[in-house]
């Protein structure tokens, strides 16, 4: 997934675009460039690196300047991070930047190529270029027409045409794209946060529409050139909420934002001490009716699914079934007209996950997302959505994400179970409430980030870890195994503690750290069992556990405590030393926190 950005108006644009940029580096951040129409020609700097060797880069070689420039941040698909393969691409007439991926390249490339074209590059992009340039003969919009008709797969593009230098053009499909509504000028990104501090309105791009950014307006219209009206969007993060706010990275930002954001989610969702969710249209008499209920994410998004299957399934009594997107889509799943299929996505822009929406829909289910960005491909794709309210989430690790998910999760399978009559009012009432005691039993075990400092400075030089637990204990171990893989890179495997003796516990000595959850009152001996187990084989072992259940030293060599609630609701509190002891650990190797390798705040291809 990349970022793109762009401006046309009365301003220098280089600035703004930097800066625009700075904002989606979460995005992508192997190479970053600029392109800017200058003294009536296309003038672009790019870079492999950072943003901040593209900044380098202008300094010594000399900064753009001009009033209509696109720019472009990546996470490498198709090519290796280079200068080359940089965005923006481009000729004399034409220049483009794009986040998405064209799955017919090579053979529109073969085409051009037997049309005298030539090409420097290993990207798709590229193609699209010269193909643009193959179809310019003076009208940009019957251009991008063209091209959209031939090119299959996902883009969000920001386009310059030298013979328009007042201009920029944009079009989308399946990548997210956003057109900001300026004082001075006007705006394309690829998410909101790259425009909150130059305004808050924008408008939402269907796909294949084509826009016109000039100083004056935005005019947009179809593939057959009809114009097409559009209504306002308001963005309602707040400027700050997209920057560190006084932390080191965003991710510990984001762990301490957890009260905030599930306290936001949540309450919305209460009316009278009980769920509430008919505003989303989901209905009690919709939630009666469906037999199965699949949920299908992909990474942190999915482990929140595996959380909500168990509770689902104790309390409202129904079958769920939990799916990696990436898998579901190819698997024909048996959906049919009486399932709900469940999508969780923060970014609301996952290529699978979207895929699998698709399918869903395809097969008749009732669709249903949980999505953490307002107007995201996903929430406008589904019958029924209910937005988390986390505000954004920089960190490619998500946090405050997952957390508002779990609280969604449980707040359906209450509402599901009451529907149901699987739990009396008074019970559904009991454990609403109970959600609604997180947020503070949360706040107060924030304070738990010096003994997980400790923790993590006794695993940060190991090789691998084990992260064990049973039921509700396991499903949760998966995310913080996740967690400390992504950020750290040491690597981690998250095991049913049960499971251990069929054959996984031959990997465990004195030099494998082993990190065990045991909060589940009906199955906290067994784990304790499990603990032994994997301690007489040399294991140091970290237990996440409830306060008074075990006394120092007897069964573990590190404890967590955690204050007491009831026991379908615990996960909602050991995630917060999961999060911090893979957060310290990182930083204690010295890893880029926030934007790990490899990775990318949202992957929108697949
Ligand atoms: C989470 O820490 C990861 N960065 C990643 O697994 C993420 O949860 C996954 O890519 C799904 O993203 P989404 O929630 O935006 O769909």
């Amino acid at each position: 997934m990349c970022g793109i950005v762009g401006y046309a108006g009365k301003e220098d644009c280089v600035d703004l675009l930097i800066d625009g940029l700075q904002k989606l580096e979460y995005r992508g951040y192997d190479s970053a460039g600029i392109a800017v129409i200058q003294n009536s020609h296309i003038e672009v700097k790019k870079t492999k690196g950072r943003l901040a060797d593209l900044v380098d880069k202008m300094e010594t070689e000399g900064r753009l300047k001009g009033c209509c420039g696109i720019g472009h941040t990546r996470w490498a698909t198709h090519g290796e991070p280079s200068d080359i393969n940089s965005h923006p691409h481009g000729n004399e007439r034409i220049s483009i930047v794009h986040n998405g991926i064209i799955e017919n390249y090579r053979e529109i490339k073969e085409f051009l190529i037997e049309h005298g074209y030539s090409f420097e590059s290993e990207t798709d992009t590229e193609t699209v270029l010269k193909l643009l340039d193959y179809y310019y003969k003076g009208d940009p919009i019957d251009a991008i027409a063209h091209v959209v008709k031939e090119i299959r797969g996902s883009y969000a593009l920001g386009i310059l045409f030298m013979d328009f230098p007042d201009r920029i053009f944009a079009v989308r499909k399946d990548s997210p794209l956003i057109i900001g509504i300026g004082e001075n000028g006007n705006f394309i990104a690829s998410d909101v946060p790259a425009i909150l501090k130059y305004t808050r309105n924008y408008y939402l791009l269907e796909q294949n529409e084509i826009a016109t950014l000039t100083e004056k307006g935005v005019d947009i219209c179809d593939i057959h050139k009809n114009p097409v009206k559009k209504e306002i969007q308001v963005a309602d993060w707040d400027l700050d909420a997209a920057e560190k706010g006084g932390y080191e990275h965003f991710m510990l930002k984001e762990i301490n934002e957890q009260p905030t954001s599930i306290r936001t989610t949540i309450s919305p969702r209460i009316s009278d001490g009980m769920p509430y969710l008919e505003e989303s249209g989901m209905t009690k008499e919709m939630l009666k009716s469906y037999s199965r209920i699949y949920i299908v994410a992909c990474g942190t998004a999915m482990h929140a699914g595996l959380i909500g299957k168990y509770v689902i399934e104790k309390l409202a009594g129904i079958e769920v079934t939990v799916d990696i997107a990436s898998e579901f889509r190819y698997r024909n799943p048996l959906i049919t007209d009486k399932d709900l299929v469940i999508l969780i996505s923060q970014s609301g822009e996952t290529a699978d996950t979207l895929a699998a929406l698709k399918l869903a829909k395809e097969k008749g289910a009732t669709t249903m997302s949980i999505v953490n960005v307002k107007g995201a491909s996903i929430a406008r794709e589904s019958d029924i959505v209910i937005y988390t309210h986390a505000g954004p989430e920089i960190s490619v690790a998500s946090t405050k994400a997952y957390a508002v998910q779990l609280s969604v999760m449980y707040l359906l399978a209450f509402e599901l179970a009451y529907a149901k009559g699987a739990i009396t009012k008074e019970e559904c009432m009991r454990l609403t409430k109970e959600l609604q005691n997180v947020p503070d039993k949360i706040q107060d075990i924030l304070v738990l980030k010096e003994r997980c400092q400790f923790i993590a400075s006794r695993l940060v030089n190991a090789e691998s870890l084990l992260y064990i637990g049973r039921g509700l204990d396991y499903a949760l171990s998966m995310e913080g195994s996740l967690k400390l893989k992504e950020i750290s890179y040491i690597h981690s495997e998250s095991y049913a503690a049960g499971e251990l003796k069929h054959g996984t516990i031959s990997l465990v000595t004195e030099d494998m750290p082993v990190i065990a959850v045991a909060t589940q009152s009906d199955l906290f001996e067994k784990t304790v069992s499990n603990i032994k187990e994997v301690k007489a084989r040399g294991a140091k072992v970290t237990m996440i556990c409830r306060e008074g259940t075990v006394d120092d030293k007897a069964v573990a060599n590190h404890l967590v405590t955690l204050p007491d609630m009831d026991d379908i609701m615990m996960p909602m509190l050991a995630l917060v030393p999961m999060q911090y002891i893979a957060y310290y650990t990182a930083v204690l190797k010295g890893c880029d926190v926030d934007k790990p390798r490899n990775l990318a705040k949202s992957v929108t291809v697949e």
